[in-house]
Formats: C-alpha cells, sequence, structure tokens
C-alpha cells in the first residue's frame, strides 16, 4: 500500500497535459514524471549516435548503457547533461513516435517510471499510465480536446515554431494521434476507471479546478 497517491494524466498530445501535470504535482508536493520527455530523451540520443532505430539489437544495447534522470523541479538529464530544453526540436518530433512504438524502448520506460513513482507522490502524464504503466493508479483522468483546440493551442503557447501554420500542426497532431492510439504494444486507450475530461473550450485554470476538486474528493494529497 503506498501512503501517498499515484496520478495518472493520460490523453493525446496538445491536450495541456504536462501544464496540469506540473501544476497539480506543484500544489500537492509530489513529484511530476513527464514520461514523454523520456521517450523524447531516447529519441535524441539515438539521433545523437546516428543509430538506425530499427536495429532491435543496437537499440538494447543503447538502453543498456543510456541513463535519464529528473531532478526535483522537473529537469530531464540523459547521461548527466540537461537536455530539458533540446527535446522539442523538429528532429525528435519527427522520429519520436516511431521510437516510443518500439516495444524494447517501452519496456525499458515503462519500468523506470514505475520505479521512479514506486512509493506515490506522483503526477505522471503520458499515453499509457493509467492502462498499463500504473493501472492501480489512485486516480486517472483521461483529457481530450477537438484537433482544432489543440492545434490553436500549440501554436499559441509557443512549443511550434511561428511559421508553423495552423493546418500543419492539426495534420501533425493527427498524424500523432494515429500512431499512439494504433500502437501494438500500450496504445493511448481511455481506461474505464479514468475521469473523462474535455476541455475544448475551457480555460487550464477550470480544467485545474476540476481535477482538483476531485482528487481532494478522492481523500488524497
Ligand atoms: O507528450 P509528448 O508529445 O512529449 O510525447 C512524445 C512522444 O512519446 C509521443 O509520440 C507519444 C509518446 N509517448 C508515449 O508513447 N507514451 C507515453 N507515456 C508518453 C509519450
Amino acid at each position: 500500500m503506498r501512503e501517498r497517491a499515484v496520478i495518472a494524466i493520460d490523453g493525446p498530445a496538445g491536450v495541456g497535459k504536462s501544464t496540469l501535470a506540473r501544476r497539480i504535482a506543484a500544489e500537492l508536493g509530489y513529484v511530476y514524471i513527464d514520461t514523454g520527455a523520456m521517450y523524447r530523451a531516447i529519441t535524441l540520443r539515438i539521433l545523437q549516435g546516428a543509430i538506425d532505430y530499427h536495429d532491435s539489437a543496437a537499440i538494447r544495447a543503447l538502453l543498456d548503457i543510456v541513463h535519464i534522470s529528473f531532478d526535483p523541479e522537473g529537469k530531464i538529464f540523459l547521461d548527466g547533461m540537461d537536455v530539458s530544453d533540446t527535446l522539442r526540436s523538429a528532429e525528435v518530433n519527427a522520429l519520436v513516435s516511431q521510437v516510443a512504438s518500439l516495444p524494447e524502448v517501452r519496456e525499458r520506460m515503462q519500468a523506470l517510471q514505475r520505479e521512479i513513482g514506486k512509493d506515490g507522490g506522483a503526477v505522471l502524464d503520458g499515453r499509457d499510465i493509467g492502462s498499463a504503466v500504473f493501472p492501480d493508479a489512485e486516480v486517472k483522468f483521461y483529457l481530450d480536446a477537438s484537433i482544432e483546440e489543440r492545434a490553436r493551442r500549440r501554436l499559441s503557447d509557443g512549443k511550434e515554431s511561428v511559421f508553423v501554420e495552423l493546418e500543419a500542426i492539426k495534420n501533425d497532431l493527427a498524424r500523432r494521434d494515429t500512431a499512439d492510439k494504433e500502437r501494438a504494444h500500450s496504445p493511448l486507450v481511455q481506461t474505464k476507471d479514468a475521469i473523462y475530461i474535455d476541455t475544448s473550450g475551457m480555460v487550464i485554470e477550470n480544467v485545474l479546478e476540476v481535477m482538483l476538486r476531485y482528487i481532494s474528493g478522492r481523500s488524497v494529497g
């Protein structure tokens, strides 16, 4: 039995999960684990090493030596180097869904996520937290929003270059939705016990309020 809760936040790209997960963790004094950043870090390492991601022996060898960790502020380190700011490059964006669909990568990342969160007091955001990483999480959310709304948010939050048109962002989100939902290993699914929130038309503060109210109703924190 964990003394403090594990809070799982899943949903498609661009729905506001990381902002909300970070805010909830700060509010409760929990650690925040950005699992997408872990898949991005492995992707960055594959690019740096010019490794062919189809070569499963090379990927397994890399997974045996690579070291990924977080500091208390949520910064992510790859082999001791702070890579928090390099994980959102166009090169990483283009390859990360393929890397995240490799079973050996998923198994290793999921094991690491379970290890970091095993004592509770953790908020994890991703695609498979409530379904595969912590199916026994005390609180599970599934956040959703229309593709138009997610694309508009991406454009205004500066995560995409201003030169990227709304249509191009929509196409990229659609491509990533398909990759996340249709991969064979731990795809994005909404579990029956997850609280579903459609955040279309809601400001982040309202979503946060709804989530915190639900968490305090579950007497965790
Ligand atoms: O949330 P994000 O955009 O940073 O995620 C990056 C990629 O990693 C995206 O292709 C989905 C994938 N991902 C995943 O498969 N499972 C997770 N738990 C988190 C992210």
